[in-house]
């Protein structure tokens, strides 16, 4: 379908390694959350659904295009807003000259038009005032901005964003969520983070990958929901939780099966993930 992006048992392997276990999913417009643990496939997925690189398996439509033609990849290019986990600066060029640098390769013609939509999406950032600084004396998080505003020049249909707010300030995050509260009612939004609370934030859905693999999906209530009963604090540490950590007030939040009497607390996006991680017979669970 051509407002959509689905996948069918896809899979990505380097050597022996299968970091992508076929995958079926689908994404349709609004914002889908990427979780996982580091090496669980989510920039691997990214990196396919951006053409970056090729499935070895499987089937990928992507806005109705196919990605392992040429044309495809051309079509699905002109259409595609894409933030590598780490994209490459040439540090000696402005962020503006750098985003002007990619409206090109973008295919943008007419110079005044370029250059307001450069200044469009660099002030969608928050980026106006240093725009003319040399990248390399930007700092990390203003450098991750720079790279989320090439991502939006053109108002893409499909944006994938891998790790998108790592590093931004807490104004920076709310920001970028107001802007992708924006962007999600019309195109397709694909992100990674480690942040849950940007999932339950930002997300409409959310996508849970563990091992090369997709095991939820759901909305990011559904994903809290599912540690429902699951959740409680007491003072001090109780072995039998899967896991425990302690919170601010100096109380120790747990996972797991509670004790009788326990005092239950209602579980949030992370209480959901890391019983949904931890659970080693986890099986597919959750509709879109
Ligand atoms: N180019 C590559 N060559 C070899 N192995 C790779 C390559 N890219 C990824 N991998 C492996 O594939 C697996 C998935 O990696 P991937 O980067 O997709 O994970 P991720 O979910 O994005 O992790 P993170 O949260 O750390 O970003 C890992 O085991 C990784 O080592
Ligand atoms: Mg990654």
């Amino acid at each position: 379908m051509t407002g959509q992006v689905t996948l069918h048992g896809v899979t990505k392997a380097f050597g022996s390694l299968v970091a992508v276990d076929g995958i079926d999913v689908d994404f349709a417009p609004g914002v889908t959350g990427l979780l996982g643990p580091n090496g669980a496939g989510k920039t691997t997925l990214m990196r396919m659904v951006a053409t970056v690189v090729a499935a070895d398996g499987g089937h990928m439509d992507v806005l109705g295009h196919d990605p392992s033609t040429g044309s495809g990849r051309l079509e699905i290019r002109r259409q595609l807003g894409y933030l590598p986990q780490e994209p490459g600066f040439h540090r000696n060029f402005s962020a503006f000259d750098f985003v002007d640098y990619i409206s090109i390769l973008k295919e943008w013609g007419d110079r005044n038009a370029r250059h307001d939509e450069v200044r469009r999406v660099l002030s969608l950032v928050g980026l106006e005032a240093v725009m003319h600084k040399n990248i390399g004396r930007l700092s990390g998080g203003m450098r991750r901005r720079v790279a989320i505003a090439q991502a939006l020049l053109g108002s893409p249909r499909l944006l994938v964003l891998d790790e998108p707010t790592a590093g931004l300030d807490p104004e920076q995050r709310l920001l970028f969520r107001e802007l992708l509260g924006t962007a999600g009612h019309d195109a397709i939004v694909l992100l990674s983070t480690h942040q849950t609370d940007d999932v339950a934030a930002l997300c409409n859905r959310v996508v849970v990958l563990l091992a090369g693999r997709v095991r939820f999906v759901g909305s990011p209530g559904d994903l809290a929901q599912r540690a429902d009963g699951r959740v409680w604090t007491a003072a001090t540490r109780d072995a039998r939780a899967e896991v425990a950590w302690v919170i601010g007030d100096g109380s120790v939040r747990h996972i797991g099966t509670p004790p009788a009497g326990a005092q239950l607390v209602v579980p949030t996006v992370e209480d959901g993930y890391l019983l949904l991680a931890r659970d080693a017979d986890v099986s597919v669970v959750g509709q879109s």
